[in-house]
């Protein structure tokens, strides 16, 4: 597995499914891609990409594993305690109803989480939730909207029982009116356009194997696809080192603000 094998590969990933290695960090994704291949009898990037583009299934898992979805309802309870106290009531003080959008939304436990979290504090309201993710097979399970124990432990019983029914096997189905709000797309967050106007952005647990030129960029783009006043909430490792240069002021750690006073074509 040698240089130019991994140069291949690469191109051919990318022309197969717009995802640019180039733009993540070389070492470690190289380093995820080898223990998965050393699990196979393939002894190179290409005649291990070759036979998985020929297995629909095949691919699909290969992706997943790229792409490193695991996700939850309410991960890291405390800070959307803040986005339900705080951030949320904040934003409703200016519009009564937001643009949301969760990006790199993976099963759906983002954005489902602020569907629930917008239901209780407004009742009746209609807001928008923008659900996006790179992998088209994670938005199928996200749309299904079908979850294991596990991935539903950090919320309180109450709305467990309120806001899922349990399925034959098990497991626990979101009900329709969580669903609803939320508009799941695919969009590649390295490459794809960004909608604008947002007032809250969520952008979590995605960006650790990305390039920090990539992360410098991405940051600026959400910058741009935030309202005056908007915010974009960030993981709990993901600390933005360039934000006031971007132009983002602080609302409190992992919450940034682009400033009220930012013209909207600003930056
Ligand atoms: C670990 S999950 C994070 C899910 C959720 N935000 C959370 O914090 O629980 C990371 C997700 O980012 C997505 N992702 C990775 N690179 C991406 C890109 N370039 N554009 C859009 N999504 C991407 C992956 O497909 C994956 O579903």
């Amino acid at each position: 597995m040698d240089d130019k094998d991994w140069e291949v590969f690469k191109g051919k990933l990318n022309r197969k499914t717009g995802i640019d290695l180039q733009l993540y960090k070389e070492q470690q994704m190289r380093r995820r891609i080898n223990n998965l291949i050393q699990k196979t009898p393939f002894k190179s990037y290409t005649s291990f990409f070759d036979d998985a583009v020929k297995d629909k299934q095949k691919f699909a898992d290969f992706i997943e594993y790229l792409t490193i979805n695991v996700s939850e309802f309410f991960r890291n309870p405390d800070k959307f305690d803040q986005v339900e106290k705080d951030v949320i009531p904040y934003l409703l003080k200016r519009n009564d109803s937001l643009n949301i959008w969760s990006a790199g939304c993976s099963i759906g436990a983002e954005p489902y989480t602020l569907s629930i979290i917008m239901k209780e504090l407004t009742p009746g309201k209609r807001h928008r939730i923008l659900a996006t993710d790179l992998d088209i097979e994670i938005i199928g399970k996200a749309k299904r909207g079908i979850y294991t124990a596990d991935e539903i432990r950090a919320m309180r019983p109450d709305r467990k029982t309120k806001y899922f029914t349990k399925t034959p096997d098990g497991k626990f189905a979101i009900k329709p009116e969580i669903k609803m709000p939320v508009d799941f797309k695919r969009h590649n967050l390295l490459k794809d356009r960004f909608e604008t106007n947002f007032d809250l952005i969520l952008c979590r647990n995605v960006v650790i194997y990305f390039t920090e030129e990539a992360k410098a960029v991405l940051y600026a783009n959400f910058f741009k696809a935030l309202k005056p006043g908007g915010i974009l909430f960030v993981g709990g490792t993901e600390s933005i080192l360039n934000s006031r240069q971007i132009g983002y002021e602080t609302y409190k750690p992992f919450f940034y603000q682009r400033p009220l006073n930012s013209s909207p074509g600003s930056r």
